[in-house]
Protein backbone atom coordinates (compact mmCIF):
# COMPACT_ATOMS: atom_id res chain seq x y z
CA UNK A 1 0.00 0.00 0.00
CA UNK A 2 1.48 3.29 -0.51
CA UNK A 3 1.51 6.24 2.28
CA UNK A 4 -0.93 8.26 0.22
CA UNK A 5 -3.44 5.20 0.24
CA UNK A 6 -2.68 4.85 3.88
CA UNK A 7 -5.27 6.64 6.62
CA UNK A 8 -3.69 8.63 9.24
CA UNK A 9 -6.11 10.44 10.98
CA UNK A 10 -6.64 13.63 13.34
CA UNK A 11 -9.69 14.14 15.12
CA UNK A 12 -9.97 17.22 16.62
CA UNK A 13 -12.86 17.77 19.46
CA UNK A 14 -12.45 13.92 20.39
CA UNK A 15 -13.49 14.61 24.20
CA UNK A 16 -16.87 15.89 22.82
CA UNK A 17 -20.01 14.07 22.29
CA UNK A 18 -19.38 13.27 18.47
CA UNK A 19 -16.19 13.20 18.41
CA UNK A 20 -15.65 10.29 21.05
CA UNK A 21 -17.59 7.95 19.67
CA UNK A 22 -16.01 8.77 15.65
CA UNK A 23 -12.88 7.89 17.24
CA UNK A 24 -13.41 4.81 18.45
CA UNK A 25 -15.02 4.02 15.12
CA UNK A 26 -12.36 5.04 12.69
CA UNK A 27 -10.05 3.70 15.36
CA UNK A 28 -11.72 0.06 14.79
CA UNK A 29 -11.68 0.53 10.92
CA UNK A 30 -8.13 2.28 10.51
CA UNK A 31 -6.58 0.76 13.17
CA UNK A 32 -6.10 2.44 16.90
CA UNK A 33 -2.51 3.85 15.86
CA UNK A 34 -3.73 5.42 13.11
CA UNK A 35 -6.31 8.18 14.60
CA UNK A 36 -4.98 10.52 16.63
CA UNK A 37 -7.56 12.23 19.53
CA UNK A 38 -6.98 15.54 19.93
CA UNK A 39 -8.48 17.85 22.88
CA UNK A 40 -8.17 21.26 24.16
CA UNK A 41 -8.29 20.66 27.74
CA UNK A 42 -11.13 18.25 29.06
CA UNK A 43 -9.82 15.05 30.36
CA UNK A 44 -10.38 12.50 27.78
CA UNK A 45 -11.95 9.21 29.29
CA UNK A 46 -9.86 6.08 30.04
CA UNK A 47 -11.69 4.08 26.73
CA UNK A 48 -10.45 6.81 24.20
CA UNK A 49 -7.09 6.91 26.15
CA UNK A 50 -6.24 3.36 26.44
CA UNK A 51 -7.17 2.63 22.92
CA UNK A 52 -4.66 5.04 21.14
CA UNK A 53 -2.67 8.37 20.88
CA UNK A 54 -4.04 11.57 22.69
CA UNK A 55 -2.34 14.59 22.61
CA UNK A 56 -3.93 18.32 23.99
CA UNK A 57 -3.85 20.81 21.23
CA UNK A 58 -6.29 23.88 20.77
CA UNK A 59 -7.66 25.00 17.15
CA UNK A 60 -6.72 28.43 17.70
CA UNK A 61 -3.40 28.23 17.93
CA UNK A 62 -2.33 27.17 14.67
CA UNK A 63 1.39 25.82 15.88
CA UNK A 64 -0.27 23.25 18.25
CA UNK A 65 -2.39 21.52 15.27
CA UNK A 66 1.02 21.61 12.61
CA UNK A 67 3.12 20.17 15.66
CA UNK A 68 0.60 16.98 15.70
CA UNK A 69 -0.27 17.13 11.73
CA UNK A 70 3.64 16.73 11.19
CA UNK A 71 4.43 14.53 13.97
CA UNK A 72 2.31 11.67 13.18
CA UNK A 73 2.05 12.28 9.77
CA UNK A 74 -1.57 13.16 8.92
CA UNK A 75 -3.32 13.05 5.91
CA UNK A 76 -6.97 13.35 7.58
CA UNK A 77 -8.63 15.68 9.58
CA UNK A 78 -12.06 15.54 11.15
CA UNK A 79 -12.33 18.77 12.69
CA UNK A 80 -14.91 17.60 15.46
CA UNK A 81 -13.87 20.92 17.81
CA UNK A 82 -16.74 23.35 17.60
CA UNK A 83 -18.38 26.30 20.32
CA UNK A 84 -22.44 25.01 20.30
CA UNK A 85 -25.19 27.51 19.98
CA UNK A 86 -25.86 28.12 23.54
CA UNK A 87 -22.85 28.72 24.51
CA UNK A 88 -22.08 30.83 21.44
CA UNK A 89 -24.83 32.98 22.95
CA UNK A 90 -22.95 33.37 26.16
CA UNK A 91 -19.64 33.82 24.50
CA UNK A 92 -19.78 34.85 20.98
CA UNK A 93 -16.25 35.51 20.46
CA UNK A 94 -15.41 32.41 22.02
CA UNK A 95 -17.64 30.63 19.32
CA UNK A 96 -16.43 33.51 16.13
CA UNK A 97 -12.57 31.99 17.47
CA UNK A 98 -12.97 28.75 17.24
CA UNK A 99 -15.75 28.18 14.76
CA UNK A 100 -14.14 30.32 12.59
CA UNK A 101 -10.39 31.13 13.32
CA UNK A 102 -9.87 27.58 14.18
CA UNK A 103 -11.26 26.18 10.78
CA UNK A 104 -8.97 28.31 9.08
CA UNK A 105 -5.86 26.86 10.47
CA UNK A 106 -7.32 23.82 10.15
CA UNK A 107 -8.00 24.46 6.69
CA UNK A 108 -4.71 26.39 5.83
CA UNK A 109 -2.53 23.16 7.46
CA UNK A 110 -4.66 21.11 5.01
CA UNK A 111 -3.62 23.05 2.03
CA UNK A 112 -0.51 24.11 2.44
CA UNK A 113 0.23 20.33 3.43
CA UNK A 114 -1.70 19.00 0.50
CA UNK A 115 -3.92 16.50 3.21
CA UNK A 116 -6.10 14.41 1.43
CA UNK A 117 -9.34 14.91 2.98
CA UNK A 118 -11.19 17.30 5.59
CA UNK A 119 -14.61 16.37 7.39
CA UNK A 120 -16.08 19.72 9.16
CA UNK A 121 -19.56 19.24 10.36
CA UNK A 122 -22.26 21.96 10.02
CA UNK A 123 -25.50 22.32 11.71
CA UNK A 124 -29.18 22.96 11.36
CA UNK A 125 -28.33 26.24 13.28
CA UNK A 126 -27.35 27.64 9.80
CA UNK A 127 -31.21 27.98 9.05
CA UNK A 128 -33.22 31.24 10.59
CA UNK A 129 -36.69 32.38 11.13
CA UNK A 130 -36.69 33.31 7.18
CA UNK A 131 -35.96 29.31 6.04
CA UNK A 132 -39.29 26.94 5.41
CA UNK A 133 -39.61 25.19 9.06
CA UNK A 134 -41.05 21.96 6.82
CA UNK A 135 -39.02 19.74 4.87
CA UNK A 136 -36.35 22.89 4.10
CA UNK A 137 -35.14 22.82 0.99
CA UNK A 138 -31.41 21.64 0.60
CA UNK A 139 -30.36 25.06 -1.35
CA UNK A 140 -32.57 27.97 0.97
CA UNK A 141 -32.12 31.19 2.96
CA UNK A 142 -29.33 31.15 5.47
CA UNK A 143 -29.91 33.71 7.39
CA UNK A 144 -29.38 32.39 11.25
CA UNK A 145 -29.66 34.48 14.12
CA UNK A 146 -27.28 32.85 16.88
CA UNK A 147 -23.48 33.50 16.56
CA UNK A 148 -23.04 29.40 16.28
CA UNK A 149 -25.10 29.60 12.59
CA UNK A 150 -23.21 32.62 11.49
CA UNK A 151 -20.19 30.94 11.79
CA UNK A 152 -21.51 27.77 9.98
CA UNK A 153 -22.81 29.77 7.31
CA UNK A 154 -19.28 31.26 6.80
CA UNK A 155 -17.56 27.51 7.57
CA UNK A 156 -19.53 26.34 4.97
CA UNK A 157 -19.04 28.82 1.91
CA UNK A 158 -15.23 29.04 3.34
CA UNK A 159 -15.08 24.95 2.97
CA UNK A 160 -16.52 25.29 -0.59
CA UNK A 161 -14.12 28.30 -1.24
CA UNK A 162 -11.15 25.90 -0.26
CA UNK A 163 -12.41 23.07 -2.47
CA UNK A 164 -12.96 25.77 -5.61
CA UNK A 165 -10.37 27.64 -5.23
CA UNK A 166 -7.58 25.33 -3.98
CA UNK A 167 -8.98 21.69 -4.80
CA UNK A 168 -8.78 20.47 -1.20
CA UNK A 169 -11.55 17.93 -0.94
CA UNK A 170 -13.22 18.74 2.07
CA UNK A 171 -16.57 17.09 3.11
CA UNK A 172 -19.14 18.21 5.59
CA UNK A 173 -23.03 17.69 6.81
CA UNK A 174 -25.93 19.70 8.66
CA UNK A 175 -25.89 17.60 11.82
CA UNK A 176 -29.15 17.23 13.51
CA UNK A 177 -29.61 17.17 16.52
CA UNK A 178 -27.43 14.03 18.20
CA UNK A 179 -28.82 12.36 20.69
CA UNK A 180 -26.13 9.81 22.25
CA UNK A 181 -25.24 7.88 25.72
CA UNK A 182 -21.03 7.93 25.63
CA UNK A 183 -20.69 11.59 25.65
CA UNK A 184 -22.78 14.50 26.89
CA UNK A 185 -23.00 17.66 24.56
CA UNK A 186 -21.86 20.40 26.00
CA UNK A 187 -23.73 23.87 25.46
CA UNK A 188 -26.32 23.01 22.31
CA UNK A 189 -30.20 24.03 22.28
CA UNK A 190 -30.82 20.12 21.53
CA UNK A 191 -29.23 18.75 24.52
CA UNK A 192 -32.73 18.52 26.61
CA UNK A 193 -32.91 15.66 23.59
CA UNK A 194 -30.30 13.63 25.79
CA UNK A 195 -30.63 15.37 29.12
CA UNK A 196 -33.99 13.36 28.87
CA UNK A 197 -33.22 10.07 29.19
CA UNK A 198 -30.52 10.53 31.95
CA UNK A 199 -33.15 12.10 34.22
CA UNK A 200 -35.56 9.47 33.28
CA UNK A 201 -33.18 7.04 34.15
CA UNK A 202 -32.21 8.55 37.27
CA UNK A 203 -34.84 10.55 38.90
CA UNK A 204 -38.31 9.54 36.78
CA UNK A 205 -38.72 13.45 35.95
CA UNK A 206 -37.64 15.83 34.04
CA UNK A 207 -37.74 19.97 33.36
CA UNK A 208 -37.36 20.54 29.71
CA UNK A 209 -36.27 23.96 28.84
CA UNK A 210 -37.91 23.71 25.34
CA UNK A 211 -42.21 23.94 25.00
CA UNK A 212 -43.78 20.73 25.06
CA UNK A 213 -44.84 21.57 21.18
CA UNK A 214 -40.84 22.19 20.33
CA UNK A 215 -40.28 19.69 17.21
CA UNK A 216 -36.17 19.67 15.66
CA UNK A 217 -34.40 17.25 13.54
CA UNK A 218 -32.74 14.76 15.60
CA UNK A 219 -30.41 11.80 14.89
CA UNK A 220 -29.22 8.68 17.30
CA UNK A 221 -25.48 8.78 17.65
CA UNK A 222 -24.55 5.31 15.74
CA UNK A 223 -26.52 6.63 12.03
CA UNK A 224 -24.53 10.42 12.76
CA UNK A 225 -21.05 8.25 12.58
CA UNK A 226 -22.38 5.63 9.84
CA UNK A 227 -23.20 9.05 7.86
CA UNK A 228 -19.99 10.94 8.38
CA UNK A 229 -17.75 8.12 7.81
CA UNK A 230 -19.74 6.88 4.63
CA UNK A 231 -19.68 10.60 3.50
CA UNK A 232 -15.78 10.47 3.71
CA UNK A 233 -15.52 7.43 1.97
CA UNK A 234 -17.69 8.56 -1.01
CA UNK A 235 -15.99 8.78 -4.86
CA UNK A 236 -15.14 12.58 -4.78
CA UNK A 237 -16.83 12.36 -8.64
CA UNK A 238 -20.23 11.77 -7.33
CA UNK A 239 -20.24 14.65 -4.96
CA UNK A 240 -22.30 17.65 -6.39
CA UNK A 241 -22.31 19.62 -2.76
CA UNK A 242 -18.92 19.35 -0.29
CA UNK A 243 -19.74 21.16 2.77
CA UNK A 244 -23.15 21.92 3.29
CA UNK A 245 -25.11 18.53 2.85
CA UNK A 246 -29.05 18.57 4.59
CA UNK A 247 -28.99 15.39 7.13
CA UNK A 248 -31.70 13.83 9.18
CA UNK A 249 -33.29 10.77 10.88
CA UNK A 250 -36.30 12.11 12.75
CA UNK A 251 -38.19 14.97 13.61
CA UNK A 252 -40.34 14.89 17.11
CA UNK A 253 -41.52 17.62 19.68
CA UNK A 254 -40.17 16.96 23.10
CA UNK A 255 -44.00 15.73 24.24
CA UNK A 256 -43.61 13.20 21.86
CA UNK A 257 -39.98 12.19 22.83
CA UNK A 258 -41.27 11.96 26.90
CA UNK A 259 -44.00 10.12 25.89
CA UNK A 260 -42.25 7.59 24.75
CA UNK A 261 -39.69 7.50 27.47
CA UNK A 262 -43.12 6.61 29.39
CA UNK A 263 -43.64 4.08 27.64
CA UNK A 264 -40.90 2.17 29.12
CA UNK A 265 -40.72 3.66 32.17
CA UNK A 266 -44.18 4.50 32.94
CA UNK A 267 -44.04 6.97 35.90
CA UNK A 268 -41.80 9.11 34.30
CA UNK A 269 -42.70 12.85 34.34
CA UNK A 270 -41.75 15.61 32.22
CA UNK A 271 -42.25 19.66 32.61
CA UNK A 272 -41.59 22.44 30.65
CA UNK A 273 -39.73 25.32 31.28
CA UNK A 274 -38.85 27.34 28.49
CA UNK A 275 -35.34 29.19 28.62
CA UNK A 276 -33.08 31.52 26.60
CA UNK A 277 -33.17 28.59 24.20
CA UNK A 278 -36.28 28.31 22.93
CA UNK A 279 -36.29 31.29 20.74
CA UNK A 280 -33.28 29.86 19.18
CA UNK A 281 -35.06 26.51 18.54
CA UNK A 282 -37.70 28.38 17.60
CA UNK A 283 -35.74 29.99 14.83
CA UNK A 284 -34.63 26.25 13.32
CA UNK A 285 -36.72 23.27 11.09
CA UNK A 286 -38.60 20.83 12.00
CA UNK A 287 -37.95 18.49 9.30
CA UNK A 288 -35.30 18.16 7.05
CA UNK A 289 -35.21 17.44 3.24
CA UNK A 290 -31.94 15.25 2.88
CA UNK A 291 -32.24 13.88 -0.53
CA UNK A 292 -29.19 15.32 -1.94
CA UNK A 293 -27.24 13.07 0.63
CA UNK A 294 -29.35 10.29 -0.47
CA UNK A 295 -29.29 10.97 -3.90
CA UNK A 296 -25.52 11.86 -3.89
CA UNK A 297 -23.95 9.55 -1.30
CA UNK A 298 -26.10 6.81 -1.03
CA UNK A 299 -27.51 8.41 3.07
CA UNK A 300 -30.36 6.48 4.85
CA UNK A 301 -30.53 6.44 8.56
CA UNK A 302 -31.01 2.67 10.94
CA UNK A 303 -33.10 4.73 13.97
CA UNK A 304 -36.43 6.30 14.22
CA UNK A 305 -37.91 7.68 17.69
CA UNK A 306 -38.92 4.39 18.66
CA UNK A 307 -35.59 1.93 17.96
CA UNK A 308 -33.83 5.26 19.38
CA UNK A 309 -35.29 5.68 22.74
CA UNK A 310 -35.15 1.55 23.50
CA UNK A 311 -31.90 1.38 22.94
CA UNK A 312 -31.16 4.76 24.94
CA UNK A 313 -32.31 3.50 27.72
CA UNK A 314 -31.01 0.19 27.94
CA UNK A 315 -27.40 1.59 27.56
CA UNK A 316 -28.56 3.91 30.55
CA UNK A 317 -29.89 1.67 32.57
CA UNK A 318 -27.04 -0.78 32.63
CA UNK A 319 -24.69 1.94 33.36
CA UNK A 320 -27.03 3.30 36.15
CA UNK A 321 -27.37 -0.40 37.27
CA UNK A 322 -23.60 -0.54 37.45
CA UNK A 323 -23.40 2.97 39.42
CA UNK A 324 -21.62 4.65 36.37
CA UNK A 325 -24.02 7.19 35.14
N1 LIG B 1 -26.83 20.41 18.56
C1 LIG B 1 -26.44 21.72 18.10
C2 LIG B 1 -26.87 22.76 19.03
O1 LIG B 1 -27.91 22.57 19.63
C3 LIG B 1 -27.03 21.98 16.75
O2 LIG B 1 -26.07 21.83 15.80
O3 LIG B 1 -26.24 23.77 19.16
Amino acid sequence: MSKRDMKRILVTGAVGQIGSELTMALRERYGNDNVLATGRKTKPSKTLLDSGPFEFIDICKRETVEKVVDEYDIDTIYNMAAILSATGEERPLLCWDVNINGMYNILEIAHERDLTRVFVPSSIAVFGPETPQDNTPQETVLKPKTMYGVTKVAGELLGDYYFKRFGLDIRGVRYPGIISSETHPGGGTTDYAVEIFYEAIKNKKYTCFVKKDTVLPMMYIPDCIKGTIELMDTDISKLKHHCDFNLTAMSFSAGELAEEIKKHIPEFKCEYKPDFRQAIADTWPKTIDDSAARKEWGWKTDYDLAVMTKDMLEKLGKRHEEGNL
